[in-house]
């Protein structure tokens, strides 16, 4: 038997979310994690940084992975230091907003492969020019929209779009939400709120709800960028609390995306309406069950999954995926995706009066 391909993760900013992909990724047995239960490829975490101090990626180390065997873990106090370990294949970004672009950056200067946690970038021009230097260095780049790789999007996909039989019809229009409360006075909270993080709920959720709507009415990412019109409540700080956007396309299909962080959203996430038939969705980012119907209301297709972990090693196994074949770019999330989204978030956000500093705006590293 071959041995596996092994992908050598690095980790900055050991935070809430950085815990969650990495015990995902190192620990769940899902069933339908074939490439990595069959030994194709193999995770291994093997540095982590903060860049406040080397206590707190240790912590990180000790207290929040858990995997039988932690001691090849390379632990640093500065983000410095982890471009230089040359041990470390690719570098999993899970900082604040308004730090990714300046990390990416730096991070593929130094020669390495990037998974970049959404949003991708503060803006359009960070994006491009992110995206043009990993195909100057021949680097693997991705946004981390792990929803993409979750299998209730991907077996929608198959049933809209072709391997799967389920004559529904044509998508006319997609209707998606994701809405959470955020207390105003968390200080947990803080990166929704302050405008200096790269706050505002479009930023932090609402991506969730327009990705359904990009990925399903332009899902080769070919037609010109959607008419938009957004509406929002802001905050006292001036970020968007609770936003609404219809997006309208040149064939004339309609996305209406809303996300709020000051009411929840109990009923489904996600409506795709087709001319024959619709499918609905439970939830906008970690989908996790969803039904087809006929125009009759007739169901012809429900289905449940059970996951193992949050639900975030599939966008792991498939950047593993790859690397392991060289590629510089994911087939299903390309950076034109990213670009896509980045010109939306912008309209939206000067639609809505979510301004930033002409700091956070800039293309300065
Ligand atoms: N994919 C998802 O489902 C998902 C979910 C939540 C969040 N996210 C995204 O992931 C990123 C991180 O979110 P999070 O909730 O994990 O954040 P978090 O826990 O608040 O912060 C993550 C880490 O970033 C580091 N950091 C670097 N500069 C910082 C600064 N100026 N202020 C605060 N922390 C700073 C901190 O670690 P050190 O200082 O020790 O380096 C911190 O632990 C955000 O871009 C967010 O949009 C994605």
């Amino acid at each position: 038997m071959s041995s596996p391909f092994v992908v050598n993760w690095g980790v900055m900013g050991p935070g809430r979310i950085a815990t969650l992909f990495v015990n995902d990724f190192l620990n769940s047995k899902d069933p339908l994690r074939k490439s990595v239960l069959d030994k194709t490829i193999e995770h291994r975490l093997v540095a982590v940084a903060s860049s406040s101090s080397v206590d707190r990626a240790q912590k990180f180390k000790d207290e929040s992975i858990h995997q039988s065997s932690n001691e090849e873990i390379k632990c640093y106090g500065s983000y410095d230091e982890i471009y230089d370990d040359p041990k470390v294949d690719i570098i999993y970004i899970a900082t604040p907003n308004m730090t990714h672009f300046k990390l990416c950056y730096q991070a593929l200067t130094h020669g390495k492969h990037v998974l970049l946690e959404k949003p991708f970038t503060i803006n359009h021009r960070q994006c491009e020019i992110l995206t043009r230097l990993a195909k100057e260095k021949h680097l693997f780049l991705m946004e981390a929209y792990w929803t993409k790789f979750n299998p209730v999007y991907r077996e929608i996909c198959d049933y809209l779009f072709g391997s799967k039989e389920c004559d529904i019809g044509t998508i006319e229009r997609v209707i998606s939400d994701l809405s959470m409360v955020f207390p105003r006075n968390d200080p947990g909270m803080e990166r929704i709120y302050k405008p200096e993080l790269g706050g505002g709920v479009i930023m932090d959720i609402g991506i969730y709800a327009l990705y359904w709507a990009l990925g399903f009415l332009d899902k080769d990412n070919k037609q010109a960028i959607p008419q938009i019109t957004s509406f929002a409540h802001n905050a006292d700080t001036g970020v968007d609390i609770s936003t609404a956007a219809i997006l309208k396309y040149g064939n004339g299909t309609l996305a209406v995306s809303t996300c709020s962080g000051i009411v929840k959203n109990e009923g489904h996430d996600v409506l795709i309406n087709c001319t024959k038939g619709r499918v609905i969705v439970d939830q906008a980012s970690h989908p996790t069950e969803y039904w087809i119907y006929d125009n009759e209301n007739k169901q012809l297709v429900h289905k449940k999954f059970e996951f193992d972990g949050e639900a975030m090693y599939f966008e792991a196994d498939h950047v593993a995926e790859c690397l392991s074949k060289g590629l510089t770019e994911s087939p299903l999330h390309t950076m034109a995706h990213a670009a896509r989204m980045s010109k939306i978030l912008d309209t939206i956000r000067k639609q809505v009066g979510n301004v930033y500093s002409e700091t956070l705006e800039s293309v300065g590293v």
